[in-house]
């Protein structure tokens, strides 16, 4: 049996995110996969696939022929924990070239930000003050990277490219060119030694729930860098606050927060050495998020296996 385009509809759920950047993507990248918005009272039983951000339990039990799930994001942790979504509906995890290189961009300059100390020099502006900076050669910084995927590899390559000393962490050991790779929980003893700018990007499991604590800061040389463009829920925030408090921590760069968008009054808001992105490091972008989801159902349909499929037993 011929597939129809009616069968390649894409229903996007959303939950407050905007279809307005994606309709037009859709049309121009990938006209063969009518992209449809969810609105309420929608007929949906028919839709074998369906883009979602934030889980919508109500819309997803009347999906009834759903077949994939596109996440609209690398991170899928709020969509595994769903209970509504059934486990036989594979839920694919945004791997697209946008998405990487916002990614890659973000941690290039954020790293560069730490390394030259420039927080240091905008203080001095500030103040009218002239100041004999010193800042070594970006070979004789030490960066580490938890987390070794999709994203962490890719940053991992350029921070290389710009002469930067760099390991990484992760489950399984990898093999990314001038990267020392360090694998599982018991070397990441290893991997903190000496680490000056520590970058994480894992996925937010059961295993790397509040792994960046007191524990690890304490293993970090004095003055040491965090920046945390993964999730929130990775970050122990009353452990870096005294981090920075003892000097323990120079500086942290935080995209993501436990609570989003981070609470009025929250003591992070206004701390002199935490710098603030509002959980924008990297988006997707819808052109290059069609060219890749079309492909992906492209695949489906000829039988091949789905890519980048979030495994629930490890729940990334
Ligand atoms: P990925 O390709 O699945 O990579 C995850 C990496 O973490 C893998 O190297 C994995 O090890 C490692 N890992 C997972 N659990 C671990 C554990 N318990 N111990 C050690 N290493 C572990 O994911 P990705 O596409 O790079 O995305 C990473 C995360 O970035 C997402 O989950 C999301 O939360 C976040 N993100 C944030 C933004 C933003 O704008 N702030 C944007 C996109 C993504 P193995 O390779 O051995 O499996
Ligand atoms: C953004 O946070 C993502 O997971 O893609």
């Amino acid at each position: 049996m011929s597939v129809t385009r009616k069968d390649r509809r894409l229903l996007f759920i959303g939950a407050g995110e905007r279809a307005d950047d994606w309709v037009p993507a859709f049309a121009a990248q990938a006209p063969d996969v009518p992209f449809i918005v969810y609105e309420d009272g929608m007929d949906v039983g028919a839709f074998r696939y369906a883009i979602i951000w934030r889980p919508n339990p109500p819309v997803v039990t009347q999906l009834s022929n759903l077949e994939v799930i596109f996440g609209m994001g690398a991170g899928v942790e709020r969509l595994l924990g769903d209970p509504s979504i059934p486990d036989r509906i594979p839920i694919v995890r945004m791997v697209e070239p946008g998405l990487t290189g916002g990614m890659v961009e973000y941690v290039l300059w954020q790293t560069i930000y730490h390394h030259r100390r420039i927080w240091e020099l905008e203080e001095a502006q500030r103040e009218a003050r002239w100041v004999n900076q010193y800042y070594p050669a970006p070979w004789e910084r030490q960066i580490g990277i938890l987390g070794l995927g999709q994203l962490g590899s890719a940053a991992a390559r350029l921070l290389v490219e710009y002469g930067f000393k760099v390991k990484g962490w992760s489950r399984s050991r990898k093999s990314v060119d001038e990267v020392k790779s360090f694998a599982g929980a018991e070397e990441l003893p290893q991997f903190l030694e000496g680490v000056e700018i520590l970058v994480c990007l894992l996925p937010l499991t059961a295993d790397t729930q509040g792994i960046i604590n007191a524990g690890v800061f304490n293993q970090l040389p004095m003055g040491s860098i965090l920046i945390n463009a993964a999730r929130g829920g990775h970050l122990n925030e009353a452990d870096l606050l005294q981090a920075l408090g003892s000097g323990r921590l120079a500086a942290a760069t935080l995209d993501v927060f436990h609570v989003e968008p981070l609470p009025e009054g929250h003591p992070f808001w206004l701390h002199p050495r935490i710098f603030m992105t509002p959980h924008n490091a990297s988006l997707t972008h819808p052109a290059t998020a069609a060219i890749e989801i079309k492909r992906q159902i492209e695949r489906h349909e000829s039988g091949l296996p789905l890519e980048h499929v979030a495994d629930r037993n490890r729940g990334y």
